[in-house]
């Protein structure tokens, strides 16, 4: 996972970490976004057909190990689950293709993303720090969003407290390009869908919930037996904006499905796995490529530059 060569993306990968670090405050060791986290395994599935979309390693082999992460928003490390800002949640999948070789899924539980490239979201993150309490109307994030539909948008969806983080469909927002063995090339973007279907709780469910609810209730539930998701992927038509994820295609779009993740145990050493662990927005694996969306090589800078700084604290 190398840092891309172009110097501006690396500079505001940088501008972007220390604004995240300074809003949410020092917390050496630990993600400065998506920070509080459990690690699990399991393993991947192809789905009867998949090859025809991608020749990827992990879908033309009977099966994948897979590392998965499970994430609360925002870089506090002890945010309690039932809080809003914990979502979207986040679900980062690792498909390990042999030793030091793997390819990653990292996908929230919001379809979107509130800004078209980390200019605009730097821009974002430095007007909400600069909108405290005792700042008179119109604040500057009210500035932002007035001038920012894409922002709003994403600031008004719905993010409704899932009741478990089994019971939540993820999204990977970024569309990507998917090559099969004939070289056909299709558009498309990731959708990580619950076997137990969404199931979602009210604000006053979620008040009652315990600070870890929803870590301690994964944890269990694998326990139990296995946790499944389909990893499905919603295909582009001709036309559609490939690459810019503040634009939604219709729901109309074809579902495709790649295959089956299956979560089976807690990993023993979780805190220390997510430490060392860096996950990729880029699929650095044949079959699969980035699209031209912007947000994936500064994330991919991003991560690396974070991740190194959280292995050496
Ligand atoms: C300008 C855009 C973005 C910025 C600046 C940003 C920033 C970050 C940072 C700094 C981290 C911590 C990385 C680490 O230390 O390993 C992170 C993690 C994460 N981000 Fe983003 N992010 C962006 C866009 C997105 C998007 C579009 C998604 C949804 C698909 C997303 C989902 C996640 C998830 C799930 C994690 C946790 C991954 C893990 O478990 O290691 N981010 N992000």
């Amino acid at each position: 996972m190398p840092l891309p060569q172009d110097e501006r993306v690396v500079a505001l990968a940088e501008d972007l970490l220390q604004q995240l670090q300074a809003m949410f405050g020092p917390h050496p060791g630990f993600r400065p976004a998506h920070a509080k986290g459990l690690m699990l395994t399991g393993s991947f599935t192809p789905a009867p057909g998949a090859n025809q979309l991608t020749r990827a390693p992990h879908v033309t082999r009977p099966s994948t190990p897979v590392t998965a992460r499970f994430s609360n928003s925002t870089g506090l490390p002890d945010l309690p689950d039932n809080v809003g800002d914990a979502n979207p949640r986040g679900f980062a999948i690792r498909f390990n293709l042999a030793e030091h070789v793997h390819t990653d899924i990292v996908s929230h539980s919001t379809d979107g993303f509130p800004t078209r490239d980390g200019y605009e979201f730097l821009e974002f993150l430095r007007a909400a720090a600069a909108s405290g309490p005792d700042v008179p109307s119109p604040k500057p994030v009210e500035v932002f969003l007035g001038s920012h539909p894409a922002a709003l948008a994403f600031v008004q969806a719905p993010k409704p407290f899932p009741s478990s983080l089994a019971r939540q469909t993820y999204y990977a927002v970024t569309a990507f390009a998917f090559t099969n063995s004939a070289g056909v090339k299709t558009f498309g973007r990731y959708r990580i869908v619950p076997e137990a279907g969404n199931d979602f709780l009210s604000e006053a469910q979620a008040a009652k919930l315990g600070p870890s609810y929803h870590f301690s209730e994964i944890a269990e539930r694998v326990n139990k037996g296995p946790v499944r998701f389909r990893v499905m992927v919603q295909v582009a038509a001709p036309g559609d904006a490939t690459g810019d994820a503040t634009v939604h295609w219709p729901e109309s779009r074809e579902l495709k499905e790649l295959g089956a993740v299956e979560l089976n145990a807690v990993m023993p050493d979780s805190l220390q796995q997510q430490k060392q662990i860096i996950f990729d927005p880029i699929p650095r694996v044949d079959g699969i490529e980035p699209s031209a969306d912007p947000l994936l090589e500064l994330r991919a800078a991003i991560y690396l530059l974070s991740g190194r700084q959280r292995r050496k604290a």
